[in-house]
């Protein structure tokens, strides 16, 4: 058989090979057989030597229209390929947007902060303005300048978190120390609130924890009376526990208030006959306050004679409690979800 038909079978089969490759490695085989170095058209091209010299040019461009249209083949079949393992793989990488999504899992609002919010609007709503202030406060204000005298009980290393040995800077055991900085900073006359973390070297149990959260009030203006204090602190009260709930003031100390007082709420649970729940008083104590004592007012550069004012702390975790009708502090604290979700 001459060269010609050679080349000519060659080619066809070089060809149909191409075209019917389905994997890459069956186009590169095909590759190989017939354009590699050890292909049959490089042998093929390489017999050219034996022609004459009138049949070499004729067979030469046969030859190389032969390749061109080989690789021609392999070139449009490569091509086939890629577009086929692309479209396979946007198949198999298809996202079904119509299947119901996971809902993720977002927090829930803890019941504390959830009262203090409701706390928070009572006095908004009366023209108070909320502050924050420091958890490490200096002695200086959380004592001194509330006029606690140098032998107060709370002072002692047994109940208050120094941070030095000579007992100056502390982690507030109370949110009072706001009053003064609110005295220091705000224009008269004024209305604030202060929530906030404070901290007591109490062991933890059903009651307690070294760490809860208080809310202070303060009022200072011109003929401010005990009975704003307890108008003010009974519309609270009904607003957080329902109407008609009811509250009694009992007489108390504060170094920074006089008169001073605590005020009790009702019992939720047995509405004042007496149960475990408040240990069967009928009552649950919630807050104390008091009329702010004039050498208080006097340290912050306040004329008692012209300026009067009161002023309340609560238990946030305690009011709260009551709120939500929580039975154990420590559910408070422990951020239990399953717990957490029921408000
Ligand atoms: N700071 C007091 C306490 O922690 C509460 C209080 C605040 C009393 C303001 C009177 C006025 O017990």
């Amino acid at each position: 058989m001459g060269i010609r038909e050679d080349l000519a079978r060659v080619r066809e089969e070089g060809l149909a090979a191409m075209a019917k490759a389905t994997l890459g490695e069956e186009l590169e085989a095909a590759r190989l057989k017939y354009l590699g170095k050890k292909g049959e058209l490089t042998a093929l091209l390489k017999q050219m030597g034996r022609l004459s010299a009138e049949e070499r040019p004729a067979m030469g461009a046969l030859a190389n229209e032969a390749r061109a249209a080989v690789e021609a083949a392999l070139e449009t079949a490569s091509k086939k390929l890629e577009a086929a393992a692309l479209e396979r793989k946007l198949k198999a990488e298809t996202v079904d947007v119509t299947i119901p999504g996971k809902a993720p899992k977002i927090g829930h609002r803890h019941p504390m902060y959830l009262a203090l919010d409701e706390i928070k609007d009572v006095f908004v709503g009366m023209g108070f303005t909320v502050l924050d202030g420091p958890e490490v406060e200096l002695a200086e204000l959380n004592f001194d300048r509330l006029n606690a005298e140098e032998s107060h009980p709370s002072r002692d290393w047994s109940d208050t978190f120094y941070f030095d040995r000579d007992e100056r800077v502390m982690l507030r055991s109370q949110t009072s120390p706001m009053q003064v900085r609110a005295m220091e900073t705000m224009p008269l006359p004024m209305r604030i609130i202060a929530p906030g973390r404070v901290y007591r070297k109490d062991e933890v149990d059903a009651t307690h924890s070294p760490m809860f959260h208080q809310v202070e009030g303060m009022v200072i203006d011109k003929n401010v009376t005990m009975a704003d204090l307890k108008g003010t602190l009974n519309l609270l009260v009904e607003r957080l526990y329902g109407a008609g709930t009811k509250t009694r003031f009992r007489p108390h100390h504060f170094p920074f208030t006089e008169p001073s007082c605590e005020m009790d709420v009702q019992c939720h649970k047995c509405g004042g006959a007496g149960c475990p729940t408040c240990k069967g008083e009928g009552w649950i104590e919630l807050l104390g306050a008091g009329m702010i004592h004039p050498t208080v007012l006097e340290m912050s550069g306040i004329d008692p004679n012209v300026w009067s004012g009161w002023a309340f702390g609560m238990g946030l975790e305690r009011t709260a409690m009551r709120r939500f009708k929580i039975a154990d502090l420590r559910l408070i604290f422990e951020n239990d979800v399953r717990f957490l979700e029921q408000f």
